[in-house]
């Protein structure tokens, strides 16, 4: 496995349902680093860049204007294989689908409120984490638990 960086977001909801403290322990008991992390609101042309993959699609205006309805914690997380690793770890995108144990399996019953974004490839992470985050606010460091976790 190789060490990976990938971006995250808890979406608007998560901070006024008072689980954003839950959802952040979890990505710290399953032992991703949190090395950048940014409290925002985004801007309509931002959400309209960071989901341009869906522009064409019928929810692409609902995507918007979920993504922009409140604060975000955008975040970059680093760990083995942190790409794929993340994905599994909040589950599928449809509600209906993901399962019990993942974030949206436990959190979210609606598809279009799914709570938490991870990027679905290590071109989609290099990406997104260059249009939330400059270079230099990305911090390294270590936690000293490599042989542990
Ligand atoms: P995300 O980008 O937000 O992490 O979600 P994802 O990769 O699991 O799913 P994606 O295909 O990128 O879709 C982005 C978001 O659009 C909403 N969606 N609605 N109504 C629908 O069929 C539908 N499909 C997707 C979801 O909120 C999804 O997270
Ligand atoms: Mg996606």
């Amino acid at each position: 496995m190789a060490i990976e960086r990938t971006f995250s977001m808890l979406k608007p909801g998560v901070l006024s349902r008072r689980i954003a403290g839950e959802i952040i322990s979890r990505i710290e008991d399953k032992g991703f680093d949190i090395v950048a992390a940014k409290l925002m609101r985004i801007p309509r042309s931002l959400a309209e860049i960071h989901y341009a993959e869906h522009r064409d699609k019928a929810f692409f205006g609902e995507l918007v204007a979920y993504i922009t309805s409140g604060p975000v914690l955008a975040m970059v997380l680093e760990g083995d294989s942190a790409v794929a690793m993340l994905r599994r770890f909040c589950g599928s995108t449809k509600a209906e689908e993901a399962l019990p144990g993942t974030i949206r399996g436990d959190y979210a019953m609606h598809t279009g409120l799914n709570i938490i974004h991870a990027s679905d490839s290590s071109e989609s992470a290099a990406r997104e984490m260059s249009l939330f985050f400059k270079p230099e606010e990305i911090i390294d460091w270590k936690d000293g638990n490599d042989g542990w976790i």
